[in-house]
């Protein structure tokens, strides 16, 4: 009998054959598994076995799963206005999500552009700062400046920021635009800035400033580009710089944001202002996709004065109410909850569980800060070979380069944390050379 619901069960044969993951082949597939279901911070796979998501689905899901005040506002919202048109249009979801961005970032910041993923929220950003200079008579302004060792998305203004050498450009230089990198920050979060970063940086800024628009950069974290965390003094220099050279700033909080590493955004860390800021990822507490980029009126004045005197962007399904109620009600669990604790609290037990790892014969190195925690091996890991070793383990934990991290959900208990760190360190101990030779290409 046909069903109006299609069928439940997993069909691994049909996705090998006809379906694309991220970053991956469609002849030679590497092998996936099924999910069935998730709860808080457990994912119940196909064969009914249960595991620990140290992921956050890439950091987004960080009230864990099925969080039923979420739930709640997505039904509530689906069945009054699933979605409209935002040209010409509003509707109190975007209205409601925007006064709590425009309240929770800094002052600065009141004007949001709602987008549809984080890549195109950089890419949103970028045009802004190009329409500024436009609007400021400076047309020549319209390159971007960023660093090595970044990531910001995979649409191709995007990915010309990205770093040069381990992101797309190879593969994309006759179509991606040229930007000008700085060499990436060299000294920890906890260390003093490295002032030959300064210099190289300043050298970098004197030369092409003229041609600069905005410098992008994200906050203390460097995270697809290897889970780096840098010192934000680092980041005030880079405001100084942007302020005496006449260049934007941009801040790519779509990693960072929302309490990921301890504070509400990174820039928290240096006390600095964005003039424009992206967010993602973490917005709707990952329970759909939204983004958004938010600046300041002068941003907004200079795109006004602008040949287009208007913001030129307009996607199908920007604002979308569904997602802007997920992300109002994830907005509002961070508001009234205590995350900072439980922030902390994980940060801490990683820090004891996760420490003796830099003695195992691979590990270079283990770094944690908020609820980011990585082991880095000295090789890049073969994704392929560990990822039944993890499941095996009773986790879900998908390390990416040299790279074996978690960060879950805020709310994950200390006992699913201690089978996460355990499960990262069996791993990281007994890697050997066969699971350290593929390199696994970006977040995948
Ligand atoms: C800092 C940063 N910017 C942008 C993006 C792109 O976001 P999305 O994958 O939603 O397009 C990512 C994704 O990992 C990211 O980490």
């Amino acid at each position: 009998m046909n069903s109006i619901f299609s069928a439940t069960e997993i069909d691994l044969a049909f996705d090998k054959q006809h379906i694309w993951h991220p970053y991956t082949s469609m002849t030679d597939p590497v092998s996936v598994t099924g999910v069935k279901s998730a709860q808080g911070c457990e994912l119940t796979l196909a064969d009914g076995s249960i595991v620990i998501d140290g992921t956050s689905s890439w950091w987004a899901s960080i009230h864990g799963y099925g969080h039923p005040h979420i739930i709640n506002a997505m039904q509530h919202q689906l069945s009054t206005l699933s979605h409209v048109m935002f040209g010409g249009l509003t509707h109190a979801p975007a209205i409601n999500l925007c006064k709590r961005l425009v309240e929770i970032t800094s002052p600065s910041l009141t004007k949001v552009f709602l987008a549809d993923s984080g890549s195109i929220a950089v890419e949103v950003a970028m045009k802004m700062a190009m329409q500024y200079w436009q609007g400021k008579g400076h047309m020549q302004k319209q390159r971007m400046m960023t660093v090595k060792r970044g990531y910001h998305g995979d649409t191709f203004a995007a990915m010309s920021v990205c770093d040069p050498d381990n992101g797309m450009h190879t593969m994309f230089n006759e179509a991606l635009s040229e930007q000008i990198f700085a060499p990436a920050p060299t000294s920890a979060f906890n260390e003093p800035v490295n002032q030959q970063d300064i210099a190289a940086l300043e050298a970098v800024f004197a030369e092409h400033h003229q041609d600069i628009a905005a410098f992008i950069i994200e906050p203390v974290m460097q995270a697809a580009g290897g889970m780096h965390f840098y010192s934000p003094q680092y980041l005030q220099h880079v405001r100084r710089l942007c302020d005496k050279y006449q260049v934007l700033l941009i801040l790519d909080e779509i990693a960072t944001g929302f309490g990921r590493i301890g504070k509400l955004f990174a820039y928290e860390y240096a006390n600095i202002e964005a003039d424009i800021l992206c967010l993602g990822k973490a917005l709707t507490g990952g329970y759909i996709s939204l983004a958004a980029t938010v600046c300041s009126d002068d941003v907004a004045q200079g795109i006004s004065h602008s040949p287009a005197s208007v913001f030129m962007h307009g996607p199908t399904f920007m604002g979308n109410p569904l997602a802007c109620a997920a992300a109002e009600a994830s907005l509002s669990l961070l508001q009234t909850q205590d995350w900072q604790s439980n922030v902390a609290a994980i940060a801490n037990q990683m820090q004891q569980q996760l420490a003796e790892a830099i003695d195992y014969p691979h590990v270079k190195d283990v770094r944690i800060l908020g609820a980011v925690g990585v082991i880095e091996m000295d090789k890049p890991i073969n994704i392929s070979q560990l990822q039944q070793d993890f499941i095996d383990q009773g986790v879900w934990v998908r390390p990416f380069g040299n790279v074996i991290y978690i960060t879950p959900p805020y709310v994950i208990s200390s006992e699913q944390l201690t089978q996460l760190t355990q499960a990262m360190k069996t791993i990281a101990k007994h890697i050997n050379s066969q699971q350290t030779q593929a390199q696994t290409p970006s977040n995948g």
